[in-house]
């Protein structure tokens, strides 16, 4: 069995609202499968507009109604994560095309789209920037971040027999 835990990258624009929910929702669900020792989460910006910063407030507190912690601070995203990660998911095609830069070099993972795995997706690709909306995006943001993870954990322990 392969013992190396499966590091999985989530990347939005500011690592300050959506990416870091991100890893905190996968990081529950994968716990609730009992398959916290198998898996690595980690999340990461695109830029380095917030690095150091918290989780925006917003963002935290949304996570909380659904008793999701947020954790870490804000960082930008290195090529060597890149490298490192066994998947990639990037919050929309922005993010994916400023990760092309850096990814050029490798013959590594591909970068996904965080909605490619939302069962709920009709014909938008993206999962909408919350930072300039009102307290409504972030609630439609934590719904459709949900529902992606559950289906990428599934896709996920099929690809790797888990
Ligand atoms: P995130 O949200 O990419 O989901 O963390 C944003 C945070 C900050 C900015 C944009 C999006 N900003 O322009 O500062």
């Amino acid at each position: 069995m392969d013992s190396e835990p499966i590091h999985v990258l989530f990347i939005c624009l500011g690592n300050i609202c959506r990416s870091p929910l991100a890893a905190s929702v996968f990081r529950r669900q994968v716990a609730r499968a009992g398959l916290s020792d198998r898996f690595r989460v980690d999340s990461a910006g695109v830029s380095d507009y917030h690095t150091g910063e918290p989780p925006d407030p917003r963002m935290q507190e949304t996570a909380a109604r659904h008793h999701v912690t947020l954790r870490g601070s804000a960082r930008q995203v290195k090529e060597s994560d890149l490298q490192r990660a066994d998947y990639v998911i990037a919050m929309d095609e922005e993010n994916r095309a400023g990760l092309r830069s850096l990814s050029a070099a490798r013959g590594g993972a591909p970068v996904h789209l965080m909605r490619a795995f939302d069962p709920e997706t009709a014909d938008e690709p993206d999962v909408p920037d919350p930072y300039y909306g009102g307290p409504d995006g972030f609630e439609h943001v934590y719904e459709m971040i949900e529902r992606s993870c559950r289906a990428l954990l599934d896709h996920i322990r099929e690809e790797r027999g888990l």
